[in-house]
């Protein structure tokens, strides 16, 4: 998929070395780990480890830095991925952004995107995310976006140490298609 994606507000563009500082910073946050599988505490390096691993393009996902200029210059705000290989017939979304830009709509734009590039590049049938019950305002991302809950699942949090009750939710490609008729044309 496409390297970078330009929403009215963000660039998604490819992660560099120079976000490991930014990201280790949000990534820390109690707030951000209690909703994802972020690691917590977020060990030292672990965010320039994960941005090489990116950009040797050695992980499952492919991740687009959220970025809140127009040129993609340098303003991390948080990250948005993609995880399985074009050819998969479900592809799981996910996301997270520094609680300071939390209510902007950015998270729904950046997903936005990237779920309109995985149905417009890719064959994908389907766009798939897990979601904590308690994690309302991504619930409602999701839900803006058009996915549908289509079940549950209980996973362990390591920032709460504690198992959580999660929902998995599904956007298949005719309801977005049916949403968004521009970008599927
Ligand atoms: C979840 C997260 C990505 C949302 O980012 P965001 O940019 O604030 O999201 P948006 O502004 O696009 O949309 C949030 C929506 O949730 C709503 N919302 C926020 N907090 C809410 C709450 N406590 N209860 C109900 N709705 C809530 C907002 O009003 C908004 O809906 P609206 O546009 O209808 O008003 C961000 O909070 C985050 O990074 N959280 C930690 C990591 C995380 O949860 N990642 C997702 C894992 S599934």
């Amino acid at each position: 998929m496409q390297d970078v994606l330009q929403t009215p507000r963000l660039t998604l563009r490819p992660l560099r070395a120079d976000d490991a500082g930014p990201m280790s910073f949000w990534a820390a946050r109690h707030e951000v780990a209690a909703m994802t599988s972020v690691p917590h505490p977020y060990p030292p390096g672990a965010a320039a480890a994960f941005i090489e691993r990116a950009t040797m393009g050695r992980l499952r996902e492919q991740v687009w830095a959220i970025d809140g200029t127009p040129s993609g210059a340098a303003a991390f705000l948080g990250v948005v991925g993609l995880k399985g290989a074009d050819a998969d017939p479900v592809r799981t979304l996910g996301y997270w952004l520094g609680p300071p830009v939390w209510g902007a709509g950015y998270a729904t734009e950046a997903a936005g995107a990237v779920v309109d590039a995985a149905f417009a590049e890719t064959p994908a049938g389907a766009v798939g995310s897990r979601v904590y019950v308690d994690n309302l305002a991504s619930r409602r991302v999701l839900e803006k976006l058009g996915f549908a809950a289509v079940g549950e699942i209980e996973e362990f949090n390591v920032a709460r140490r504690a198992p959580v009750h999660a929902l998995r939710f599904r956007l298949e490609r005719a309801a977005w298609a049916a949403r968004s008729p521009a970008a599927a044309e």
